[in-house]
């Protein structure tokens, strides 16, 4: 796997590319967080959470904590999701240990609140610390940016709030899809131009996040979910040509199978509750995979984190493979357990 390899030799580049590895290049989604001890101490350093993502310097440093400490063959900027409304004109703030408030979209005003363009300058720092983290990677490591998807990021600005359901977004899908649709399509414009930015900025491949299509029926997924995120990846190609795109959704076994179908990414990204063998079949089959070992396996660590790892290296082993978890690694796991992970996965094994 030299350098003349036309993905750079990147083995997460390669799988993107179609190529079955014999072990799969790892990195784990929400890598820089709580569970690590550096994280935390860094985080203390910023009055809140909004200014860390802003704060280059501590963004990059965040980034590549959990590379140094575990040689993940990704890194993925530090940053969130909810950086977009905040760059439309919807302020954005985390409550500590509440998760974000917004100031909901449809109380008054609606759209007019919002600008009609993403502000690029306020995202600025996301940009310098791509660059900061590309000049301090190996060749080896693939750099990540990302963004959420339009169904997600809206759930949020119509809320406020983090809703278990989403009722809020769902209602307002029924009650007034023309301003939900007028809304997505602000997202989706938006979200081109930060992931083309990202790419000019010097990343590798992006993951675009839907973390709540669980919650949509058929219909409403494919028009509030995979007919934007569509958008968004021929949107963002036909200004870099050969963008490299993941795309996740969470909590949606049907989901997987049309986001391989219809969505023209590149690989897939499967929560832990899909069936692996179904998943081999109906989406690895179609494009590269990523996932999808349940996060809880790593807290619990022991036989169920051992017998979690090999039952995904197994139903994965005959295509294109991502390991990475089925979502975000919670606060809550030891640190040890994750090195114990990265053994099981590289087969590094005693
Ligand atoms: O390491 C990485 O993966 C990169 C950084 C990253 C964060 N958020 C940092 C973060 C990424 C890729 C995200 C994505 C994100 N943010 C999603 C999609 C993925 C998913 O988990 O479903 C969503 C839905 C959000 C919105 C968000 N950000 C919530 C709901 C919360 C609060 C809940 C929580 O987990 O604390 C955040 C805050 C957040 N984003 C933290 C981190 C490390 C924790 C806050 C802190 O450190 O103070």
């Amino acid at each position: 796997m030299g350098s003349d390899h036309p993905s750079g030799g990147k083995p997460l580049l390669r799988v993107l590319a179609g190529e079955t590895l014999s072990r799969p290049p790892l990195w784990i989604m929400r890598q820089a967080g709580r569970y690590l001890p550096e994280y935390r101490e860094l985080r203390a350093t910023a009055p809140s959470f909004m200014d860390f993502c802003y704060a280059p310097a501590k963004a990059a440093e965040a980034t590549l904590q959990p590379i140094r400490r575990f040689g993940f063959d990704a890194a993925i900027i530090f940053s969130d999701i909810l950086v977009v409304p905040d760059a439309l004109g919807q302020k954005v703030t985390f409550a500590e240990g509440e998760g974000p408030r917004l100031h909901p979209i449809t109380l008054d005003g609606g759209l007019k609140r919002l600008s009609d363009e993403i502000d690029l300058e306020r995202l600025g720092a996301v940009f310098e610390t791509i660059e900061r983290v590309r000049g301090a990677l190996g060749p080896e490591t693939a750099l990540l940016g990302f963004c959420g998807a339009p169904w997600t990021v809206a759930s949020y600005m119509i809320a406020g709030k983090g809703t278990p359901e989403l009722a809020p977004s769902r209602l307002l899908a029924y009650r007034d899809p023309e301003f939900l649709q007028a809304l997505i399509d602000r997202l989706v414009a938006a979200s081109i131009r930060y992931l083309v930015r990202q790419f000019r900025s010097g990343v590798d491949a992006v993951q675009i996040f839907e973390s709540f299509a669980g919650a949509l029926t058929r219909e409403g997924l494919e028009r509030w979910s995979i007919g934007p995120i569509r958008r968004i990846v021929d949107g963002v190609r036909a200004e870099v040509p050969h963008a490299r795109i993941i795309v996740f959704l969470r909590a949606s076994g049907l989901g997987h199978r049309l986001a391989a179908e219809r969505t023209g990414a590149d690989a897939v990204a499967l929560d832990w509750a899909v069936d692996g063998r179904w998943a081999a079949e109906q989406v690895q089959a179609l494009k590269p995979v990523q996932g999808n070992l349940d996060p809880l396996t790593v807290v619990a660590g022991g036989a169920a984190l051992e017998n979690g790892v090999r039952a995904v290296l197994d139903a994965f082993s005959g295509g294109p493979h991502i390991f990475n978890l089925g979502h975000g690694i919670v606060p809550e796991t030891p640190v040890e357990n994750v090195e114990q992970l990265v053994k099981l996965v590289r087969g590094d094994q005693g």
